[in-house]
């Protein structure tokens, strides 16, 4: 046996993917997803996996729940992907994201701590942050590991509020943690709530394109597989108490993105007449829209040898096609389907 990863938010757009890299990559490790099937959790990303790991569906605030799947399963790797992660619904709705975000991970740190010190051994928690908690860069310069926490919406200033409590679990109790904080992912299973799966399915059915103000709006683009391999080359080479940088060196506007999706739907699916730039709408922007994002991974590309694999151009084809191709995943979604899947996969 190699590994035993407990993944919190699991059937969620990255942590789906990552489980999906541990089956196939680490045939002897065994994953136990811990998700409370949010809006954003979705048991059918995880069709596929090895019939050998396990899903328990629970809050990661319910401290008995949490108590008893580290006593039971007894992971060697806590992997904390689990939040509330739209900015757009923290805007709308902050309590879920300081509820989840801050003391969720409280009380995960909290039992994993006591599990922890009563079995001791090769543990490892991983915090997976983003680049959201630095806040908005001007025209020049990069996020690096030593930036000030500057965060703008609810939704960053509630992962920051965690991030501070994984790093105080190091410096105060010496409890093993590593962070990774990543720029936007893109790829298989995201929620057609964020831009690049809302783009490719309103372009599909004939619907206005959102775009939020001038869409002059930067982002640093990553496959979530690279994402992935960033997060296990952490938690297997990375120095405790660490932070690690992650990012796709893409940087392009929402209007770039979203012309580049359309030009690959002219070619995969042509419309009748015209392009599907043709749908393009601006919108009322974002309240307090972060203007740039952008990470410099010098110091995981020097350390750990981390760099993504995956070019913007191969990453942005591979997502189309695989949103062309999972025509049941999506319509399960819209219809709502996918909410009353709940029983599968040993939930
Ligand atoms: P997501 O919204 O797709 O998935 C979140 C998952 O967490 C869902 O399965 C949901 O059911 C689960 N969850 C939510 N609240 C929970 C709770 N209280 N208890 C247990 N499970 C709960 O999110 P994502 O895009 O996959 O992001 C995963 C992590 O990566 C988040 O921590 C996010 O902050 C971080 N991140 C995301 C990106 C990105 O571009 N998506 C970039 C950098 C970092
Ligand atoms: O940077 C990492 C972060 O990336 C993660 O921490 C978040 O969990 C993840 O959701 C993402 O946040 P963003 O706010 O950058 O992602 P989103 O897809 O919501 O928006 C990307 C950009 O596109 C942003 O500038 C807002 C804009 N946008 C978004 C939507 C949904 C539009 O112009 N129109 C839209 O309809």
């Amino acid at each position: 046996m190699k590994h035993r990863y407990l993944v919190t938010g699991g059937a969620g757009f990255i942590g789906s993917n990552f489980v999906h890299f541990i089956d196939q990559t680490e045939p002897e490790s065994l994953v136990l997803v811990f998700d409370k099937l949010t809006y954003a959790g979705n048991l059918d990303s995880l069709k596929g996996m090895g019939p050998q790991h396990q899903v328990v569906v629970g809050d990661i605030c319910d401290e008995q729940l949490v108590a008893q799947a580290l006593a039971q399963f007894k992971p060697d790797r806590l992997v904390h992907f689990a939040a509330e992660s739209h900015v757009d619904r923290s805007i709308d709705g902050p309590k879920e994201f300081v509820k989840t975000n801050v003391l969720g991970t409280f009380t995960l740190l909290h039992q994993a701590k006591i599990y922890f010190e009563a079995n001791k051994g090769d543990f490892r928690f991983l915090q997976v942050s983003t680049d959201e908690v630095y806040g908005s860069l001007g025209e020049t310069g990069y996020f690096t590991e030593e930036t000030p926490y500057q965060p703008n919406s609810p939704y960053s200033a509630s992962k920051a509020g965690s991030d501070h409590l994984v790093r105080a679990w190091w410096h105060t109790y010496h409890f093993p943690v590593i962070t990774t904080n990543c720029s936007n992912n893109y790829g298989p299973f995201q929620f057609p709530e964020k831009l690049i799966p809302v783009v490719i399915l309103s372009a599909l059915s004939g619907k206005p394109l959102p775009i939020y103000g001038d869409g002059q709006n930067i982002r640093d683009w990553l496959f979530v597989l690279d994402h992935c391999k960033g997060i296990h080359r952490a938690l297997e080479r990375g120095e405790l108490g660490e932070c690690y940088n992650i990012g796709g060196n893409n940087e392009l506007t929402n209007l770039q993105v979203v012309h580049r999706i359309c030009e690959i739907l002219d070619l995969r699916r042509p419309k009748q007449k015209g392009s599907y730039k043709d749908q393009i709408t601006f919108v009322k922007d974002r309240p307090g829209h972060d203007r740039r994002y952008a990470i410099d991974a010098s110091k995981i590309k020097a350390k750990l040898g981390w760099q993504p694999e995956e070019s913007f151009e191969s990453g942005f084809l591979k997502t189309v096609d695989w949103y062309l191709e999972h025509e049941d995943w999506v319509k399960n979604i819209l219809s709502g389907e996918y909410r009353l899947t709940r029983q599968g996969l040993g939930a």
